[in-house]
């Protein structure tokens, strides 16, 4: 079993470049079943789940190549309708083949992703709106099976700006007859970035970037090149590692406005950042604690929760976090009190004494997230710490041991 071997207190200097955003590629990738036309992705990131996905468009016939920096994709050769368990039960992503499948096929048949470790993870808003679009939608034997004579275009109010709803129901808008109005839509630049991908195949979305997305159908889509956006998860990552090890780092390749949020807040707590067009670096700084509340975009995302809760554990003075999003979200908590963090969850609240001094100790990875808030925390913490459980990490980090050796962390992979 792989772990990481990391050794701390230890400083940090450089450049690390972000990768390519995880959570706009999945969908991206879901996306090229709705055509029978090239698709070359730009630098896809070698992560897990960008591998499964990958994997449930071979198994649905989609034929793959790689050209240097390109991997090129043809979806002419469809011919499944069907997202089976084995490969939806790895990863909840795979729900977002539903919408395509289902607007160019007329029917599909898909896993119901099951739970994971952060919480239940409903889907009966995607599932709702699409029956509003005139889709006929079963639950039988773990599988959702969808069937319509034809999507139609409909006003669709969330009643929770769902990331993955809002996703799916612009997917299965690109064919249905008509305008599709989704209201109370997610706003997170992963979700502008595949509407920017659609229309440059010829899709015709409107009211990118705000709460109010607009489709009107087309009949066909034509072949497209693009790359997507940094990965913001990645970089806020890399950017608290920066000021928990009171180092001075540049982090490239991402656009900070993604994480005007994060920088805010860390900038709150005392953060010295300069913030590029598509960089931040960070210098050694004093930060105090913070009251943190997490929220779809633009509030503080979910997704770096962890880390700041790593962070808040070492800064002088006490914090709150609060985890809005999804229910059982702190499972780092007790991995990082195992480092010697003081720190009292109450319900869906952390309470954080801050200041504290990390010793080295054998922990394990929850969820990918939580993850990387042990790697943080090994990063300051005085001897050696030995993280179990590392394939959490290896779904959303790409290179993760060699981006932080070459930023100079003691850290590396080994087998036990
Ligand atoms: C996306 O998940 C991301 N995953 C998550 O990132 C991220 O944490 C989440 O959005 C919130 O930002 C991908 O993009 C692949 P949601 P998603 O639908 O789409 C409830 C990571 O670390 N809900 O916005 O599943 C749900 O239970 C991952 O990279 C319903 O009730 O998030 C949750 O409480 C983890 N019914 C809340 O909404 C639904 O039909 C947010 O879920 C759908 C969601």
């Amino acid at each position: 079993m792989q772990k990481l071997k990391i050794k701390g207190p230890v400083s940090l200097n450089g450049e690390v470049e972000i990768s390519r955003a995880k959570n706009a590629y999945l969908p991206i990738l879901a996306a090229i079943l709705l055509t029978d036309k090239k698709v070359r992705l730009k630098n896809l990131p070698n992560l897990r789940d960008i591998k499964t996905m990958i994997q449930l468009l071979k198994n649905l016939g989609v034929q793959i190549e790689e050209d240097g920096d390109y991997t090129v994709f043809d979806a002419s050769t469809l011919n499944s309708h069907e997202a089976t368990y084995e490969l939806v039960k790895t990863m909840r992503a795979s729900i977002f083949v539903l919408g395509p499948l289902l607007t160019r096929l007329n029917k599909a048949k898909v896993s119901l992703p099951g739970g994971c470790a952060i919480g239940t993870r409903p889907i009966d808003i995607h599932l709702s709106n699409l029956e509003k679009m005139g889709a006929k939608i079963d639950l039988r034997a773990g599988y959702v099976e969808a069937n319509t004579d034809g999507l139609q275009g409909a006003k669709l109010p969330l009643k929770f700006p769902s990331v993955g709803a809002t996703e799916n129901l612009m997917m299965a808008a690109v064919y249905a007859k008509g305008t599709t109005v989704i209201e109370n839509a997610a706003m997170e630049p992963e979700i502008d970035d595949l509407a920017n991908f659609l229309n440059s195949m010829g899709a015709k979305i409107s009211g990118i970037g705000t709460n109010k997305i607009t489709v009107e159908g087309v009949d066909e889509l034509c072949e497209t090149d693009y790359e997507a956006i940094g990965d913001r998860i990645e970089a806020a990552t890399y950017v608290i590692a920066g000021l928990m090890t009171n180092s001075e780092i540049k982090v490239t390749r991402f656009n900070p406005e993604h994480l005007e949020f994060v920088l805010d807040k860390l900038i709150d707590m005392g953060a010295k950042l300069e913030i590029g067009k598509d960089y931040v670096k960070t210098f050694p700084s004093k930060l105090k604690g913070a009251k943190i509340e997490t929220a779809p975009f633009p509030g503080f995302p979910t997704d770096v929760q962890a880390q700041m809760v790593a962070l808040c554990a070492v800064v002088e003075g006490n914090s709150i976090i609060a985890e809005n999003i999804f229910e059982n979200r702190f499972m780092h908590v007790p991995e990082l009190m195992r480092l010697g963090s003081k720190m009292d969850q109450q319900g869906s609240s952390l309470f954080i004494e801050g200041g504290a001094k990390l010793v080295g100790a054998p922990v394990m990875c929850t969820d990918l997230r939580a993850s990387a808030a042990l790697v943080l925390a090994a990063l300051v913490s005085e001897g050696e710490t030995i993280i179990d459980r590392i394939y959490h990490l290896e779904r959303g980090y790409e290179n993760l041991s060699l981006k932080f050796q070459k930023l100079g962390a003691k850290i590396e992979v080994i087998n036990e």
